[in-house]
């Protein structure tokens, strides 16, 4: 279990996470609304840009954005969110380890049951933009509570489900099948805290929709200290895990985070830009070594 982890020993990594608004895939597309657009296309990826940058400006430019970027923003909400990230592996499992301090948060009334939730985001190359974009290429301007969102798309999802030129419209389901199977989707997994302070975990896949698994092979521990600081810990076999991505040495991973505070749901949360995770050895934001 994490326990048998001594945490003391191993590096943490800071990430600021940023209010995203409504700042869709689509919408940072169009050059109009972001000069970063056209750069993205020919090649520089968003933590190029972003990454360690400017995450604490325009998150607070955009949670009490203009009314196009933030609609409905949660008044008192602040811009950013900071987090401390460390990884670690045994002979089994993986683990990553996330402490934040939500400090003052005002409470968004969105998910009742859940005041904290931590969740991350997993591509090992399956997912197109996964290495450049991170979470932003499930990020689309149809989801619900989106710029153009209905309840018809409830969740994230990954642009290559959709038939090219084919607005919006699936591919069947066959295909989704084989996508599925050839590991062309994202996983994720969550931790939700309850109101007692413990951590249901949940986790799934993002492909033409984010799907929970009915049986979670993810484990997850909150505990808070006094000055009201969570960690989480997740764990998770590194490998043979059906529906998961096998995490094995010399392949590199892209991560991106997410936190959801003061009961928020669905896009009201924190993001982190794209970091990536190598385990044992070579060049990445997480060399996740043998404790
Ligand atoms: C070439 C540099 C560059 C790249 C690459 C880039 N951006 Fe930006 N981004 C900017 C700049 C500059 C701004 C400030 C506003 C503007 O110019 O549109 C910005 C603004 C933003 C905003 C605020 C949007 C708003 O409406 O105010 C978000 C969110 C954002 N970028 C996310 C991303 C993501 C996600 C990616 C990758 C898909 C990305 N950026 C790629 C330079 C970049």
């Amino acid at each position: 279990m994490a326990a048998a982890v001594d945490w003391s020993k191993v590096e943490a990594k800071k990430v600021t996470l940023l209010y995203p608004a409504q700042s869709s895939w689509e919408r940072l597309m169009i050059r109009e609304r972001h000069s970063g657009g056209p750069r993205f296309r020919d090649g520089k990826n968003c933590f190029a840009c972003h990454g360690d940058i400017d995450e604490k400006s325009l998150g607070m430019a955009l949670v009490n954005g203009e009314k196009f970027k933030e609609p409905a923003p949660v008044i008192g909400k602040p811009g950013f969110q900071e987090a401390l990230i460390k990884t670690a592996h045994d002979a089994d499992n993986i683990y990553v380890r996330v402490e934040f301090d939500p400090g003052k948060q005002p409470d968004a009334g969105q998910d009742k049951d859940y005041e904290n939730k931590v969740a991350l985001m997993i591509d090992d190359g399956g997912a197109e933009n996964g290495n450049r974009a991170g979470c932003w290429t499930a990020c689309h301007d149809d989801v619900q509570t989106m710029g153009r969102g209905s309840e018809k798309i409830p969740t994230k999802y990954l642009m290559q489900t959709r038939v090219p030129g084919g607005a919006g419209r699936l591919f069947d389901p066959p295909e989704l099948d084989k996508m599925k199977a050839d590991g062309k989707f994202l996983e994720y997994w969550q931790a939700r805290i309850t109101p007692e302070g413990k951590a249901v975990a949940v986790d799934g896949a993002v492909l033409d929709k984010r799907t929970d698994n009915t049986e979670t092979a993810v484990k997850a521990e909150a505990t808070k200290n006094k000055a009201g600081v969570w960690t989480v810990t997740f764990t998770r076999k590194l490998t043979g895990v059906p529906g998961h991505k096998d995490i094995v040495p010399g392949k590199t991973y892209n991560v991106g985070f997410a936190i959801h505070t003061g009961h928020s749901a669905k896009r009201y949360h924190y993001v982190s830009y794209e970091r990536t995770l190598v385990l044992d050895s070579g060049k990445a934001d997480f060399v996740v070594t043998a404790k």
